[in-house]
């Protein structure tokens, strides 16, 4: 290893330790100041470098916040924070810990996986009791989110992780945000406006939260009644990829693992669905309509991630790796929509690249792998532990000292300056 990647490495683990809030970590101090839910599950995969413990610990803390239900929070606030808007005061959800009342594209299934990969014989009994848990959550998004074509719909733009993405639009611009009511956010105080959604978007991310809360988070009311129900590919193939991560753990441990190859079966058939032959993608499509986004997004890309590989993709993966000079862009560089600095409309994400190149490999595509990964870790070195980054100037964006950055770095970005490739 030499000296810089040594020193960028050491940074990385210092950033994992010092967003440790006791057996979680926060994102980033400030700006996001408790437990996010795919976060951690990134997180974990970064301690599992040089803390098993901690790994699985990361994990543990994130399902203790489990609902009732199954589902499993996008956050869970551990300990107040003035600093963070909207609270839990707004969302009021009815679980164990005070958290919100949606949840997160499910990674954790995966990552725990690959935790357990690295030390199977410490990792047994934790992954065994984390089993029946995991497996709840995802039958809970298989019994209350599967669209008409069996894709899975996220029922705010936040539950899709990519929370202010340009497909969400089509939703969003027919609702109308009535009685909103005066608030004020705090994401504009920790960075700039221009990184950040739109009042416009902001007002209507409100008024879901409130009629969640509302309807007590009840998943048949929201079904009803919510203007917002998304078939997402993120979610989709997450899902699907964890759930054939889950069935596999569960054949190697013994457990009990009825029904869940036919699970796979159908969500497979989901993730399929989302193709939209017109554009030449997987992509978002409205469960009350039908209707697709007309967006091709970097979760377009988690298609291999997914175990489902398909040759459109790869095409249009080709081409944006030619164009792009920090790929995988969130939107793409060439559309009228794309923004360079607003968070998921147009920024490279190491965590997406990350699961990109699992998938990638996995699928035989070595050296688009390898493509992505180099870049990657050129953005990392050149500018940091950034949230995200401008796909066209490499430009650092949003928080920085952020835990899944971090993360990525150890666990796979990193890992070429340490020669195993
Ligand atoms: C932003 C991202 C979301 C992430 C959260 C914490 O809201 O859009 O995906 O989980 O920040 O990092």
């Amino acid at each position: 290893m030499s000296s810089t990647s040594e020193n960028i490495t050491e940074a990385a683990r210092r950033i994992l330790r010092e967003n440790d809030r006791g057996g979680y970590t926060v994102p980033t101090a400030g700006l996001y100041p408790y437990q996010w839910n795919w976060d951690s599950a990134i997180a974990a995969l970064g301690f599992a470098e040089f803390d098993m413990n901690r790994a699985w610990q990361e994990i543990e803390t994130l399902f203790a916040g489990q609902w009732e239900t199954g589902m499993v929070p996008h956050i869970l606030f551990h300990k107040p924070d003035a600093g963070y808007f909207p609270g839990p005061d707004v969302w009021q959800g009815v679980g164990p810990t005070q958290s919100t009342g949606i949840t997160q594209p499910p990674v954790a299934a995966t990552m725990a996986r690959m935790v357990y990969d690295r030390d199977p014989a410490m990792g047994k009994a934790r992954l065994s009791a984390l089993f029946p848990k995991i497996r709840a959550w995802h039958s809970w998004f298989l019994k209350w989110r599967l669209d008409s074509e069996n894709a899975v719909c996220v029922t705010h733009p936040w539950e899709s992780g990519r929370d202010n993405a340009p497909e969400w639009d089509l939703v969003l611009k027919t609702m109308t945000a009535e009685g909103v009511g005066e608030y004020t956010r705090k994401d504009t105080s920790h960075v700039d406006a221009s990184m950040r959604p739109t009042k416009f978007d902001y007002d209507r991310y409100i008024w879901l939260v409130q009629q969640g809360a509302r309807l007590k988070w009840d998943q048949q009311a929201l079904r009803e009644q919510s203007p917002f129900r998304m078939a997402d590919p993120t979610t989709t193939f997450l899902l699907l990829r964890a759930h054939r991560d889950l069935l596999a753990v569960g054949e190697r441990l013994n457990l009990d693992v009825t029904g869940m190859a036919e699970e796979v079966a159908l969500l497979e058939a989901g993730a399929r669905s989302l193709w939209n032959t017109e554009l030449g993608s997987f992509d978002a499509r409205n469960a009350a309509t039908g209707e697709f986004a007309n967006c091709m997004s970097n979760a377009s890309f988690l298609c291999w991630y997914g175990g489902i590989d398909e040759a459109g993709q790869l095409e249009k993966l080709r081409a944006s790796l030619t164009k792009t000079r920090f790929p995988v862009a969130s939107h793409p560089t060439d559309s009228d929509r794309y923004d360079s600095c607003r968070y998921w409309r147009g920024p490279t994400w190491a965590f997406m690249n990350m699961m990109i190149g699992f998938g990638l490999e996995d699928c035989g595509h070595a050296d688009l792998a390898q493509e992505v990964r180099t870049k990657t870790a050129e953005l990392i070195e050149t500018y940091g532990f950034a949230e995200y980054f401008d796909s066209t100037s490499g430009a650092p964006a949003g928080g920085d000292t952020f835990t899944w950055t971090a993360a990525v770095w150890l666990a796979w970005a990193g890992s070429q300056a340490k020669g195993t490739l």
